[in-house]
């Protein structure tokens, strides 16, 4: 595919609603095994840049591109020269003759659109500090499997308002018209420019952005309660952060008021007894391991979208 037409999957606002609804399509009828592509990607190789630590987004790829006839190199930043100061954007222009995609996950958000500009093939945004595309896409087509379409439904979304989980649902609610209740500290809240832009998307398609600072009233009749871990990857903080966000922990109080057909979603890794009890994560209402298994079934869908091939 000629650079200026690749297909990057960097943020859910750039991919648009439109390709976002294919993709979670394609996902569901990969998973249903309604359509196949075991040779789809044959002779394709994906390579995956992790400047931060991953299991399920290095092994979910992994084993997407594999079963789709691919190949893929997973790397550590730290065996590469990108640790001695070689640019992403160089790095990016290296990777391109070798590969035909690239992941990267990074602390920095400017890394990873650097790689983009220069890579002259398609780049993946495998998390960074400010969003988590892949994840936010796998979290929908969770609850698009358990309660039917997201399109207008209440969600909450208790915690870390400031992390890269809460900032794609925001994008996500301003393109499925979600009405997201974050509920959150005004310490940890997500910044005021962020929730306007995210609330007028949501409010033109019938949707809405409400912070909280009530758990209880963040998760009333709410169809999937989220959280995430409180300290995320990059971060160091001591005590205050864990004081500020424990009255957000998912317990059973918080489920109790949250629709009688909730789910809990949690992207993992999770912290039992900090962001949420075990007694929801292990229990009845939880769809976490659907919900990682769900992330090879759109990152398939991505794949085929990022090369351009239709199956
Ligand atoms: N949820 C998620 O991205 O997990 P990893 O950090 O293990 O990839
Ligand atoms: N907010 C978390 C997500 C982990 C998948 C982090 O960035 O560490």
């Amino acid at each position: 595919m000629p650079a200026e037409s690749k297909r990057d999957f960097l943020a859910l606002e750039t991919v648009g609603h439109e390709v976002l609804c294919n993709l979670l399509r394609q996902a569901h009828a990969l998973k249903a095994e309604t359509k196949f592509a075991r040779e789809a990607l044959r002779d394709r190789v994906l390579v995956m840049v992790f400047e931060a630590p991953s299991t399920r987004t290095r092994v979910s790829f992994d084993m997407a591109m594999r079963k789709l006839g691919g190949d893929v190199l997973s790397l550590s930043a730290h065996d590469m020269q990108l640790d001695r100061g070689e640019t992403p954007a160089d790095t990016a222009r290296v990777l391109s003759r070798y590969a035909d995609a690239i992941l990267l996950r990074t602390d920095d958000p400017s890394r990873l659109d650097a790689m983009a500009e220069a890579a002259s093939v398609p780049v993946i945004n495998g998390l960074t500090t400010a969003s988590h595309p892949c994840q936010i896409l796998a979290d929908i087509m969770t609850f698009e499997e358990r309660l039917g379409s997201i399109e207008g439904q209440v969600v909450s979304y208790l915690g870390d308002g400031t992390n890269n989980v809460a900032a794609t649902w925001l994008e996500a609610a301003g393109l499925f018209g979600l009405s997201l209740r974050l509920g959150c500290p005004s310490s940890h809240s997500p910044s005021e420019k962020l929730v306007l832009r995210s609330r007028s998307r949501a409010r033109e398609r019938g949707g809405d952005i409400v912070v909280e600072r009530d758990p209880l009233e963040a998760a009333k009749g709410s169809r999937a309660v989220m959280t995430d871990v409180w300290v995320s990857m990059g971060e160091r903080e001591g005590g205050s952060k864990h004081n500020a966000l424990s009255p957000y922990r998912v317990d059973d109080r918080v489920m109790s008021v949250a629709s009688d057909d909730a789910i809990f979603l949690h992207c993992l890794p999770a912290h039992r007894g900090e962001e949420v009890s075990g007694d929801v994560i292990d229990g009845a209402r939880s769809a976490v391991w659907d919900e990682a298994e769900n992330r090879m079934h759109v990152q398939k869908a991505i794949l085929l979208w990022c090369f351009g091939v239709e199956i």
